[in-house]
């Protein structure tokens, strides 16, 4: 389904202009989110079917999960945002530097900080992601004839920048749990909080401001597990059109 959201997305959204913006180094909030990551995935199975979901132009999320990872197929409602990620991918000379994303996640996974570990983690994330897929998670086959269900699904601020309101939101939530989680699987999402929006130059784009407890009731009405669910908040330290951050992850009933 088209929307005035996605529409806004495919008009206006340069996946340069954003990583330019949002992705200038790694700081307090990447590192907030990149140890949620760490802390959930230590307490699931080995050897994941992941999705990333709404990706983006990034990579910085698929460093922290290609080692849980059998597979990664990433995905994303802009064909331009899949470009920017495959020149990454193939180590086109001129794609983003990930790098400095790489030795954050390894510091927050307590591995040493060299030259060789950054290179294999690299070379995890090219092994790794093996499907890029065009999504719209406002579809009911999100993933359209290739939709599947995954042992893991990671949604980093899109489903709260894919919906224009609460009810949309849970109707999004049910819809990735129905259609893309496997039985027993996880969704792991991180939220801006505190804004209705944020901008890449001149360019808005809407946010649905949620709090803990939307949160909390739209992974329990979609069919996660209340005794799963997990949420960490953080307010962002830096200068963001946001305040702060909320991550959550839970599991999937077995039927
Ligand atoms: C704020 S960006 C987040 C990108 C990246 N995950 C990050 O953490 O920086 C929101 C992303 O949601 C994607 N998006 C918007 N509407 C979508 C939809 N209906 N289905 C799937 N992705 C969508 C956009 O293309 C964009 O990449």
């Amino acid at each position: 389904m088209e929307t005035t959201l996605s529409r806004n997305y495919a008009t206006e959204f340069d996946p340069q202009a954003y990583l330019n913006t949002y992705y200038t180094g790694p700081d307090a909030e990447d590192r907030f989110v990149t140890q949620f990551m760490v802390t959930a995935l230590q307490t699931m199975p080995a050897d994941l079917l992941t999705l990333e979901l709404g990706g983006g132009p990034t990579l910085f999320a698929v460093a922290t999960l290609a080692p849980a990872s059998r597979e990664i197929h990433f995905c994303d409602y802009l064909p331009a945002n899949l470009a920017e990620v495959r020149r990454w991918l193939a180590a086109e000379p001129d794609a983003f530097d990930w790098g400095p994303y790489i030795e954050m996640t390894l510091e927050e996974e307590n591995i040493p900080v060299t030259p060789v570990a950054v290179e294999q983690r690299a070379a995890d994330m090219r092994r790794k992601v093996t499907r890029l897929l065009r999504c719209n998670a406002l579809d009911t086959s999100p993933l359209g004839p290739d939709t599947q269900k995954y042992d893991l699904v990671v949604a980093q601020t899109s489903l709260d920048a894919m919906s224009a309101d609460i009810d949309e939101w849970r109707w999004v939530m049910g819809n990735v749990c129905r259609t893309l989680i496997a039985p027993e699987g996880r969704l792991l999402v991180s939220l801006v909080s505190g804004t209705e929006g944020y901008s890449i130059g001149d360019k808005n784009f809407p946010v649905l401001p949620l709090t803990v407890d939307d949160v909390y009731q739209g992974y329990i009405e979609a069919g996660f597990r209340a005794d799963t669910f997990q949420i960490e908040t953080m307010t962002a330290p830096d200068a963001r059109d946001y305040v702060g951050l909320i991550s959550a992850v839970a599991q999937k009933a077995a039927t």
